[in-house]
């Protein structure tokens, strides 16, 4: 057998493949193009539909190395050898071209003669009246019929994944590992469920899908999917006992042994954690390089959980600080040369985790502590508990059910879901859902509208509905309000960011104000106001849109485009549109970057922006097949879902973007561009808010005269302004610290006259109040009082809102006792030595028990 690293497999792999005439394609990203699913869970994911029927196949053959993600069984990873989340599957996959009888014998052949694993150690299962795999398996393949075992659609049928689609039954071959890994039975084969038989491959012969609700029919072409986890392969080829002793994992491992001073090996606990830690380090590098940001949503949540989980892994570990971003430059150099996306957002990627880690740790031990009390009392965490857990101190629950099993006490986790539904359904109450009101938009929701606002500004048209207080009507009297379908109309309704067109609406015998337009239901809705006469249905109408504001917010639009390229050209490709407004006003841009912006990246954005508008280059857009769309790298926005042919918005070699919003023609028409701020919105996303055209010059003229006036109370040139202020702080300063001198000399002088007093009635100390001073003058003060009282004790009090702060100094070597003892009396602590001693409590100053206290002490 070889020894290869898992580099070398995934190589062996797509050479063996490619010499038997298959296509190698790059794995896709685990988020994929299929809304069915969260995430890519294996190697057929990307050719789903090809299985399908839905598409056709550019290749009749392909082979990949497809990175992957599985969630289901996340509480066994780490504890046993082969669980994972994040994997690679190597793959090959045929498409109504070769079948049964090629899949089994390239696969025995790239095991037994690429990898040279011996054919004695290998094992078959296959699907229980699949006799064709039988017979290919005896005799074409000739392997020992007492090794082959049928099993039930349990084992030996994969798929669909999602609700439906392509799936079949398979056959899977087990590598042996020896009796002394498993039960040690004579009678032990792969149906036996020890540890002795490893499964390393599964071959799925697709000819079958399955419907929603579970019916099962024939695929037309019969497809070939294949899957071989690297991680177990490398495992058998290196010849060790589980995945994460594997090159793979065992530089994370080392990691961990360094970051926490514990030896792999020493305490199982340990080594869970230590595995824990490894899987879920390349996930979240791979989530996060991928697009997700930590939230509290679907993929964004799974992706906290996993970081969450670590982190608590890391604790039982003693960390005490974020670790688990250092673990990203290890995924880096295991992996980066087969996935360089790792590395392209390497720093958006450790700062993303980072960031997640601290704002976890921030509210862990709370939640730790609170777990702890429950379970000291109780072998039961009720779902008020941990759904308390999960919303505010943000403890995931799978983090609870990992603490639960290790503690032996029960989560109600029913009770958990149904708080967690109830919050659920609270929030769409909020958003003022009224399921009465939406029914009437549903009934009519068939009149469509033909949008002619990409062309023109004014349309002839008719009315076609109008629904006004929830009810259709007729007509709309002057000066009622409705909302009004058209049979076409040039007035943009709201979508994308963008917000909706205002105009006018002119018909016989009088007119309407458009308020505002949007979608609601699939229509396309004209919010209006009657002024005069009566607006009727069936009526001809003009509608036109108001000129001035469209172009403002299309100037808003295209600069929207421009800033987008900008940003992503100035701080790198992890930039991604979280949301946007497009008004005529101003525009806001909210996208995915951890840090601040700097106030040169801010110029250098911005000079970029204006240089592409003082280019006046033309902007196009071109309908075009998605696919197509893709290809010439249009930007998409996340997660959304887009039909067959889409829009998209061309700026010569900047800028392309699927778009549906209206636009100038000529970046020349934005006139200037300017951002008017940047701040964070919450993690790892920023906003910036800026404008365009005559909006700048407004605040260009508003400034301008806010510098007049500057120059004008200071009495001095424009110019001169930053001087001029420069030098009224200083002169403010010098003020402050000579008031400050000033207070001090007072009280010094009271000081004196106290402690001469006291030396003259032969006290043995001196206790003063003071107020307002800082530390270092409280000890002179204190020198000062000590000098002129020359024998006994001085003890300085000072109030600072609810704190007291005192010092004591001595000449009779008891500093100390006193500072001590004054301080524990009134709830406090204080210390140092014989000649001077600090201390203080939380409260007022009561200085006629002070001095008692004192007398009493020193009697
Ligand atoms: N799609 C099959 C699996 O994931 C090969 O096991």
């Amino acid at each position: 057998m070889k020894n290869l690293s898992s580099e070398q497999i995934r190589k062996e792999f797509l050479e063996f493949f490619k010499s038997k005439g298959h296509e190698i394609l790059p794995s896709i990203s685990l988020i994929p193009d299929d809304p069915q699913l969260l995430f890519t869970v294996a190697g057929m994911v990307p050719f789903k539909k090809i299985f399908w029927g839905l598409e056709d196949p550019k290749y009749p053959r392909v082979a990949t190395v497809q990175k992957c993600i599985r969630t289901n069984d996340i509480e066994n990873v780490g504890r046993t050898p082969r669980h994972h989340t994040f994997f690679e599957m190597l793959g090959n996959f045929s498409f109504g071209d070769y079948f049964k009888k090629e899949a089994i014998e390239y696969a025995w052949e790239f095991l037994t003669q690429r990898l040279e694993i011996d054919p004695s150690r290998l094992w078959v299962s296959i699907y229980k009246d699949d006799d064709e795999a039988f017979e290919i398996w005896t005799k074409d393949i000739g392997l020992d019929p007492k090794k082959i075992v049928r099993m039930g659609k349990e084992d030996n049928f994969w798929g669909p994944v999602g609700p439906s689609g392509p799936c079949g039954p398979d056959s899977e071959i087990f590598y042996d590992l020896g009796p002394i890994e498993g039960c040690s039975s004579d009678e032990c084969t792969p149906a036996c469920g020890c540890n002795r038989f490893l499964e390393i491959w599964n071959l799925v012969f697709t000819g079958l899908y399955q419907d929603e609700n579970g019916n099962l029919g024939e695929l037309e072409r019969k497809n070939i999917d294949t899957g071989m986890g690297l991680e177990r392969i490398a495992s058998v080829l290196q010849k060790v006992k589980s995945n994460f002793e594997t090159d793979l994992f065992m530089p994370l491992i080392r990691k961990s042994e360094n970051i926490f001073s514990i030896k792999y090996g020493s305490q199982e606990s340990n080594d869970i954690s230590m595995r824990i830690i490894a899987d879920h380090a390349r996930a979240a590098t791979f989530l996060i390089a991928d697009g997700v940001s930590p939230s509290n949503t679907e993929r964004g949540y799974v992706l906290r959980r996993l970081i969450r989980r670590a982190v608590r892994y890391g604790k039982l570990m003693g960390a005490n600080e974020p670790f688990l971003y250092k673990y990203v430059s290890t995924v880096q150099e295991i992996m980066g040369k087969s996935y360089p996306e790792i590395i392209e957002r390497s720093a958006f990627i450790v700062e993303t985790i980072k960031s997640e880690e601290e704002r976890f740790l921030k509210t862990l031990d709370q939640g730790l502590a609170m777990v702890e009390k429950i379970i000291s009392t109780s072998k039961n965490i009720f779902g008020q508990e941990a759904f308390k857990l999960y919303d505010t101190y943000g403890m995931p629950l799978d983090i609870l059910l990992d603490i639960s099993n290790e503690k032996n006490v029960r989560v109600d986790v029913e009770g958990f879901n149904k708080l967690m539904e109830e919050q659920k359904h609270r929030s769409r109450e909020s958003l003022g859902v009224q399921s009465f009101v939406d029914s009437i938009y549903e009934s009519i929701s068939n009149f469509k509208t033909e949008f002619v606002g990409y062309e023109s500004l004014e349309s002839e048209s008719r009315v076609v509905a109008m629904i006004s207080n929830g009810e259709e009507v007729g007509s709309v009297p002057n000066g009622n309000e409705a909302e009004v379908i058209f049979d076409k109309s040039p007035f943009y309704a709201e979508m994308g960011g963008q917000i909706g067109d205002t105009g006018r609406c002119e018909f016989s015998g009088g007119n309407a104000i458009v308020i505002d337009t949007y979608q609601k239901a699939n229509l396309h809705i004209h919010k209006i106001k009657v002024e005069s006469g009566t607006l009727r249905i069936g009526m001809n109408v003009k509608l036109i849109v108001d000129e001035k504001r469209r172009k403002s917010i299309a100037r808003n639009h295209t600069a929207t485009h421009l800033l987008q390229a900008a940003l992503q050209k100035v701080l790198g490709d992890h930039v991604r549109q979280f949301g946007s407004y497009v008004g005529p006003e101003k525009l806001r841009f909210d996208f995915t970057h951890n840090s601040p912006l700097t106030s040169e990246e801010i110029e250098k954005i911005t000079m970029m922006v204006n240089e592409e508008i003082l280019k006046a280059d033309e902007v196009k857009t071109k309908i075009m097949p998605l696919e197509e769309a893709k290809r010439i790298g249009a930007m998409a926005l996340f997660g959304e879902k887009y039909s067959d042919t889409v829009r998209v918005v061309l700026v010569d070699n900047f800028s392309k973007e699927l778009c549906g919003g209206t636009h100038v023609s000529n970046t020349g028409e934005i006139g200037i561009f300017m951002i008017t701020s940047e701040r964070g919105v919450s993690a790892g996303v920023r906003r910036i808010e800026a404008t365009t055209g005559i909006n700048v010059l407004k605040i260009l003229l508003d400034q301008f005269k806010m510098i007049e006036n500057l120059s004008s109370k200071l009495s001095c040139q424009k110019e001169e302004i930053e001087n001029k202020v420069k030098a009224l702080i200083d002169e403010n300063q010098e003020l402050i610290r000579e008031n400050g001198a000033l207070r001090k000399s007072l009280i010094l002088q009271n000081v004196k006259e106290m402690c001469e007093n006291a030396r003259k009635s032969g006290k043995k100390f001196v206790a003063i109040r003071v107020e307002n001073l800082n530390s270092s003058d409280l000890r002179d003060v204190a020198d000062d009082a000590l000098r002129i009282f020359g024998k006994g004790a001085v003890v300085i009090l000072q109030e600072n809102g609810e704190k007291v702060t005192l010092i004591v100094k001595s000449t009779l070597n008891n500093a100390n006792e006193i500072a001590s003892n004054l301080s524990k009396h009134f709830g406090g602590k204080g210390g140092g030595k014989g000649e001077m001693a600090q201390g203080g409590w939380n409260g007022k100053i009561d200085m006629g028990k002070v001095e008692k206290i004192l007398e009493e002490s020193l009697k």
